[in-house]
């Protein structure tokens, strides 16, 4: 079957973000380009204040670039005014953030609805319930997020951000405050989206475990995108983060990535385009 794809799900291209002026002038982003694949799961990668999230706040809309471009599907940002970014946000795009953001006084169920009830959309209620059940929360619907646990409270999070059918789901380090079962569900959820759903998922991380679960590493270091792996899995991440760590082992692991295709199906060079992921990414692990 051919499949035409006129658009990446989201995509930034020559991206600069610099904060402040004069001397303590940070460039967060220094000519990033890059494109988020629909029906692919994406992990963005890279040391403490490399600019993942900077990456991930001017793809979403949620920042603005200094210079370049930032697309949802065919919809340049920068062309939009505020009211329009709103809209967007609210019916393209589903966000997952480190603290769950629930809203206390709501229940589930009103949580996982609240962005089509602000968008003045109404929820299509088969698909809410099949997300209810996906994500295990059937028997909680009428709970408020205080009588949850934080593994519960992230899966409702990930249920809210899938419920408008977003065109792209970010996720801001999803499992940055949960132990590693709970994480691993959360994972789980956003992989069985990008499966089942065709949800594009793009997360930021610094968890190789997390990352793993991805169609696609990417690895920020000082606002650039320095590499890409796909299929990655937790060991291939980890090597690849201790690889940055050292120059001499860096510049090791870039002659080893450049393998052929039928090696360990990584690439040296961020502008590769990939091809089908079939490695390490095994069905079990979905
Ligand atoms: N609002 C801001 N004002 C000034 N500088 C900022 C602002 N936001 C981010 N920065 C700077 O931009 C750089 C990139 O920050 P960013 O938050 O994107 O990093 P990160 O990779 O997400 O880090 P972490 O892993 O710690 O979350 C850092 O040097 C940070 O201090
Ligand atoms: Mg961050």
């Amino acid at each position: 079957m051919t499949v035409v794809r006129l658009h990446p799900a989201a995509a930034v291209t020559d991206a600069v973000k610099v904060y402040g002026i004069g001397a303590t002038q940070v460039r967060a982003l220094d000519h990033v380009t890059v494109e988020f694949p629909a029906e692919r799961f994406t992990a963005i990668m890279g040391p403490s204040g490399s600019g993942k999230s900077t990456l991930m706040h001017c793809a979403a809309g949620l920042d603005t670039l200094s210079a370049g471009s930032a697309h949802i599907g065919g919809t340049e940002l920068g062309t939009l005014n505020d009211r329009r970014l709103t809209e967007l946000r609210r019916e393209r795009i589903g966000f997952v953030f480190q603290s769950f953001n629930l809203v206390p006084t709501l229940t589930v169920r009103e949580n996982i609805t609240l962005p089509l009830d602000l968008a003045g959309r109404a929820p299509d209620a088969e698909w809410v319930d099949a997300l209810v059940d996906v994500v295990g929360l059937g028997d909680r619907l009428h709970h408020r997020p205080a009588e949850l646990s934080g593994g519960q409270q992230q899966r409702v999070a990930v249920a809210r951000a899938l419920a408008g059918r977003p065109q792209v789901v970010f996720a801001d380090e999803p499992t940055g405050n949960l132990d590693s079962r709970s994480g691993a569900e959360v994972l789980g959820l956003l992989r069985q989206a990008v499966d089942t759903m065709g949800q594009a998922v793009v997360m930021v991380t610094h968890d190789p475990t997390a990352a793993g679960y991805a169609d696609r590493a990417l690895f920020l270091a000082d606002g650039r995108l320095v590499d890409s792996m796909d299929a990655p899995t937790a060991d291939l991440v980890l090597d690849r983060m201790k690889a940055f760590d050292t120059p001499a082992a860096a510049t090791r692991a870039t002659t080893l990535t450049t393998v052929p295709p039928t090696g360990n199906q990584t690439t040296s060079s961020p502008t590769t385009v990939p091809t089908a992921a079939t490695g390490p990414r095994e069905s079990d692990r979905r």
